[in-house]
Order: structure tokens, then C-alpha cells, then sequence
């Protein structure tokens, strides 16, 4: 009879789709029995698609048969509809209507500064807005929004958030020391969203918009695991190379059934600032294809302007700094589009993904 081990180093070695860590490291084994002739194995995936389980029973049985001639049983288990995988800490935060996911395959392709800018461009338009910086490898929230340093209050295990620009601010960021470096490991990440989403206390908020690390990783399905994302919006540039890495990050929401709210392109032409007048330098409208690919819309193009850096450093965004200028109005287009959608996708119950084919752009 096969050692239960060596069938779970196998196991090992199989990586889940549109991820980097295998099903192992996800702990998305539940039990492996083995007999004479029948290795059985249990599987509790996070994703409804019929793809994602097909492409695991693929890849399992194929590296299983090199183990020698056993029958396979393969059990897996999965959410029955699409917002299920989503849902499972659906009591969790109920004073929160909407969850955002802001989200790209690339870094610096602008997420944190988009994120903060929309919040900004949200809670002037009226709405109660919650701000977490879930990047747990560089934090730079803080610094954005200008409470660099600022501590929050803690009430028990409770932390109450900060407040900058008409926005509830939380990241890891305030609670650890300026320049400290963290060195989290795949499970720590986890264990930290999961911390931070019971331990803050929000008051009532229409959208909490989250800041993710760049790329498709355990952040991101730990957060779609706790929490019933309403959506999920991609920020990338308009060049080749990160719409490679865009597609990546349209995937996993695809495949976390997580509805797409939109892309955002950034750096998106420049303004230059002695004349206002427009110039194309990493190209300009090429995500449409993209958005075509995921039936989803461009819900803003941010052109590359020295004043919305300068606002990152400063702690006083563009939208806050210069609200009347082309810029500031471009991210308020794209809080009332948001907005707009997740209205929409309340009302359809969730916006299903599973007529979009991943990985065909
Ligand atoms: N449209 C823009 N015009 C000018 N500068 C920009 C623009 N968008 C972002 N930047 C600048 O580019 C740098 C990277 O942006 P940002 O930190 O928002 O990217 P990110 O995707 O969050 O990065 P990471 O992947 O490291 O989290 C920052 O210095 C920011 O101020
Ligand atoms: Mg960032």
C-alpha cells in the first residue's frame, strides 16, 4: 500500500489555477486515504467554476498515475453558486454594504493611487467610504492619505480606524513601526487580512474599498474567502506588458466569481502642465480589448500628470489639492461609474462570470 506522504508531496507539486501556490499550501486538501488499489483523495475548493475543477481532476490524476497503477477517487468539493465562493463570511461586517477589490497583475502600475483618489472622489460625492490597506508587503496608504505615523486608538483587541479626507483609513501600516520591514509568509498574509477584518471597528459605510498587493496571491483569495466581495475593479497601464499582467488579475477574479466592476487605465496620455495639451507616451485606449474580453467597461483613463504623484508624496491627493481639474474630474466619473455598477450588480444578485473563458485575450 502507498504511503499517504508521498501521495501528498504529489499533491504538492499541483498548483491552482491562475495562482502560484499549490492546493497544499492552500490547504485545500481535506484527506487523503490509501488502499491496495484506490488512492482517494478530498479536495474543498474556493471556486464554482466548472473549468477550475476540471483543470485539478486533470492535473491530479495525471500525477497521481506516476505513482503507480491505482484507482484514483477524487472527491472535490466546491460552492454550489458562484456568489457562495464569496460569501462564506457573509455575517462578517454587516455595517458594510459594498466590498471592492482593487486589484493588478502588475506593480506600480498605480493601484494605490487610484484607490486613494477614488475613495477621496466617493466620500465627496456623499458616500460613506472605508479605505484598507490590505498591501501587507509595502503599506503606502498612510503615507498618501498623510497620516504617515499617525497611530490608531485600540479599544481592547479593537482598533479604532483613522480618518484623512472624509475617508475611515486602516493599514497595516499605522501599526507598525515607520521603516520597519515585515517579512510575511504565504500563511501569515492570510491570518493578517483575517485579523484585521474582525479586529476594525468601522462605523457604517456604503463601500470599503480595498488597496491589494500586486499581483494574484494569498491576499486576494483570503479576502475572497472571508468576505462576500461585491466586485472587483483592475488598474493597469496601457503598454503591452501590463496588459499581459492585467489579464492575470482578471482571471482570478473571474475565477473567484468575483463580478468586474472595471478597469481603470493609468498613465493614460499626459497633461502636460505648462500647456493642458494631451500627449499619447505609453499609448492610450488600449485596454479596450481587454474590456471587451471580460464584458466589462474602462471606468476611468488617468493620464500620467506630475501633480498626482506629488499628491502621493504629500499626503494631499490631486482630488483633494485640485478638485476642479481635469484629473480630480476624471476620478469623480469613475466613483459615480462604480458606484453605478455596484448598484447594478446588487440588484442582479451578483454578476456571473461563467460565460467569460479565462486566459483567451
Ligand atoms: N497617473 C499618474 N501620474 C503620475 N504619477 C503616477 C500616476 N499614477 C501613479 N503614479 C505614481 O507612480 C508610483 C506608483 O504608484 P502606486 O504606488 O499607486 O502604484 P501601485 O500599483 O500601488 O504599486 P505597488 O504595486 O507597489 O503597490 C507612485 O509614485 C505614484 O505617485
Ligand atoms: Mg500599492
Amino acid at each position: 500500500m502507498i504511503e499517504k506522504k508521498l501521495v501528498e508531496e504529489t499533491l504538492g507539486k499541483v498548483i491552482y489555477p491562475g495562482f502560484m501556490k499549490s492546493i497544499v499550501d492552500f490547504g485545500f486538501i481535506k484527506k487523503v486515504e490509501t488502499t491496495q488499489d484506490i488512492i482517494s483523495v478530498w479536495l474543498d475548493i474556493p471556486s464554482s467554476a466548472k473549468e477550475i475543477e476540471d483543470q485539478l481532476r486533470e492535473e491530479i490524476t495525471k500525477r497521481i498515475s506516476l505513482l503507480g497503477d491505482y484507482r484514483i477517487e477524487l472527491k472535490i468539493t466546491k460552492p454550489k453558486l458562484p456568489r457562495e465562493t464569496s460569501s462564506k463570511g457573509k455575517d462578517v461586517l454587516p455595517g458594510i454594504q459594498n466590498f471592492v477589490m482593487v486589484s493588478s497583475g502588475k506593480g506600480g502600475v498605480g493601484k494605490s493611487t487610484t484607490t486613494v483618489n477614488l475613495a477621496i472622489a466617493l466620500a465627496q460625492q456623499g458616500k460613506r467610504v472605508g479605505l484598507l490597506d490590505a498591501d501587507i508587503y509595502g503599506p503606502n496608504i498612510p503615507r498618501m492619505m498623510g497620516i504617515e505615523g499617525e497611530q490608531p486608538v485600540f479599544l481592547g483587541r479593537n482598533i479604532k480606524p483613522l480618518r484623512a479626507h472624509g475617508v475611515q483609513v486602516m493599514s497595516i501600516g499605522s501599526l507598525i513601526e515607520r521603516g520597519a520591514s515585515l517579512i510575511w509568509k504565504g500563511a501569515m498574509v492570510t491570518q493578517a487580512i483575517e485579523q484585521m477584518l474582525e479586529d476594525i471597528l468601522w462605523d457604517k459605510l456604503d463601500i470599503l474599498l480595498f488597496d491589494m498587493p500586486p499581483g494574484t496571491g494569498d491576499a486576494q483569495l483570503a479576502l475572497a474567502q472571508n468576505l462576500p466581495v461585491t466586485a472587483g475593479v483592475c488598474v493597469t497601464t496601457p503598454q503591452k506588458v501590463a496588459l499581459d499582467d492585467a489579464v492575470r488579475s482578471m482571471d482570478m477574479f473571474t475565477q473567484l466569481h468575483i463580478p468586474i466592476a472595471g478597469i481603470v487605465e493609468n498613465m493614460s496620455g499626459f497633461i502636460c502642465p505648462d500647456s493642458g495639451k494631451e500627449y499619447d507616451i505609453f499609448g492610450k485606449g488600449t485596454t479596450q480589448p481587454l474590456a471587451d474580453v471580460y464584458h466589462t467597461q474602462i471606468i476611468g483613463e488617468i493620464p500620467i500628470e506630475p501633480a498626482i504623484r506629488e499628491g502621493g508624496d504629500s499626503g494631499l491627493p490631486i482630488t483633494v489639492l485640485a478638485p476642479e481639474c481635469e484629473t480630480s474630474k476624471r476620478y469623480q466619473q469613475m466613483a459615480t461609474l462604480l458606484w453605478e455598477k455596484l448598484i447594478q450588480i446588487n440588484e442582479e444578485g451578483g454578476v456571473s462570470n461563467e460565460e467569460i473563458q479565462p486566459t483567451i485575450f
